[in-house]
């Protein structure tokens, strides 16, 4: 992918939003995607799991461990609001963020928001087993399975859905295109 050309970083997305939230379920690409797209447009990458671990201190696992699901979802919360006040941010959301709507609300604020939509044999194939067991949600197959049907009509709420099948370049490509910004 080539760089984006402009002399000065983007203030903000042709929408007006100076934030792009990446969203969807575990394994579609959001953290992938989200450097590629924050390498392009010169734009701060945050990713919210790692922001969360860095503020707890802890593992993922280990939240969960500790706090169960409601204490991880407060942390999540928290450091979702702090996260949503840095300009010119590309944003990878937890594949639970979205489906709260308090932070539904903050990304409706700040982001133009995209859903990285992915089948489920898709995201089961991306992740394999070492990564499931860093991730609390990923129970089981039926139970992921399960999950993912049920978020996927929240994801759904997203302002841009996109197929997140593909390479990350051309996942990222076509981001930009449905956003309006030219190469
Ligand atoms: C979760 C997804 C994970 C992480 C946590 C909970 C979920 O993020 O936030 O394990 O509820 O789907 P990724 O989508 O980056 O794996």
């Amino acid at each position: 992918m080539s760089r984006w050309e402009s002399p000065e970083p983007l203030e903000m997305l042709p929408s007006g939003r100076r934030q792009l939230h990446l969203v969807g379920f575990m394994g579609s690409g959001k953290s992938t995607v989200g450097r590629l797209l924050a390498r392009e447009l010169v734009w701060n990458f945050l990713d919210l799991d790692g922001l969360i671990c860095r503020h707890a201190e802890m593992t993922v696992p280990e939240i969960f461990d500790d706090l169960g699901e409601p204490g991880f979802r407060k942390i999540e919360a928290h450091v979702f609001r702090q996260a949503s006040r840095k300009p010119r941010a590309v944003v990878a959301l937890g594949g639970g963020t979205f489906i709260d709507p308090d932070n539904r609300v903050i990304s409706s604020e700040v982001a133009t928001t995209v859903w990285l939509r992915c089948g489920f044999d898709v995201v089961r194939n991306r992740l394999g087993p070492r990564s499931f067991a860093g991730r609390p949600m990923w129970k089981d197959e039926d139970s992921a399975r399960r999950l993912l049907a049920d978020r996927d009509e929240t994801y759904a709420l997203a302002d841009i859905t996109l197929d997140a099948e593909g390479e990350p370049e051309s996942v990222a490509a076509a981001v930009l295109s449905a956003l309006g910004i030219d190469r």
